[in-house]
């Protein structure tokens, strides 16, 4: 099944080429995303930001280097597409449904990114020193009442991704039979 092979293949890529994803590669990225299950069906909850610019990639990979304390990291990784996803936090009460939508959007974009063999990774620190930054949010077109709270770096990978086997042995489980 396509589904598996992408679960298998889909790894943290932390070196990108730098060239550009292509427009129909973005729409298909775009497209798991809006096909990912989110809280209620509330849709209009989420928003996503394509960040393809050059300056705001490397304002975001400036401002994620300064929240991890590294000048000299790259949080962004050169990657030359950035997807954020923002959510209504209304009520502190709803962050869980928040983040958990997020977490849904971006798999599902590492998913479809996967599969188009686009280099791929779930990136929360540079999102966190986003969220984190009112004068930032509002470069980014952040809207009103939203909060960044995930994203995702895509593009070429520099490398070709490592062979992974499937295994159940990576995260305790307690089976109640
Ligand atoms: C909620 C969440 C936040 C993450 N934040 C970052 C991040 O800020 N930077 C990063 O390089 N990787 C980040 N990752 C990627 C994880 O480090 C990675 O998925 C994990 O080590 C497993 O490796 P794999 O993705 O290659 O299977 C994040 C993953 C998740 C699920």
């Amino acid at each position: 099944m396509e589904t598996l092979k992408a679960i298998k293949n889909r790894q943290s890529c932390r070196a990108y080429t730098g060239e550009q994803i292509t427009e129909s590669e973005l729409q298909t990225i775009l497209e798991a995303a809006n096909a990912a299950p989110v809280g209620m069906g509330k849709y209009e909850d989420v928003r996503l930001t394509v960040v393809q610019n050059n300056e705001l990639l490397a304002k975001l990979d400036a401002a994620g280097a300064v929240f991890f304390g590294n000048p000299d990291m790259h949080p962004l990784y050169g990657a030359p597409t950035v997807i954020l996803v923002s959510n209504k936090i209304a009520d502190p009460k709803q962050s869980a449904v928040a983040y958990s939508n997020a977490a849904c959007l971006v798999e599902n974009m590492a998913l479809a990114a996967t599969e188009l063999e686009l280099g791929n990774v779930y990136l929360m620190g540079a999102v966190m020193a986003l969220a984190m930054n009112a004068e930032l949010c509002k470069e980014f077109n952040i809207a009103e009442g939203f909060v960044p709270t995930s994203a995702i770096a895509v593009g070429k990978a520099a490398a070709p991704a490592q062979e992974r086997t499937l295994t159940t042995t990576k995260i305790e489980t307690d089976y109640l039979k």
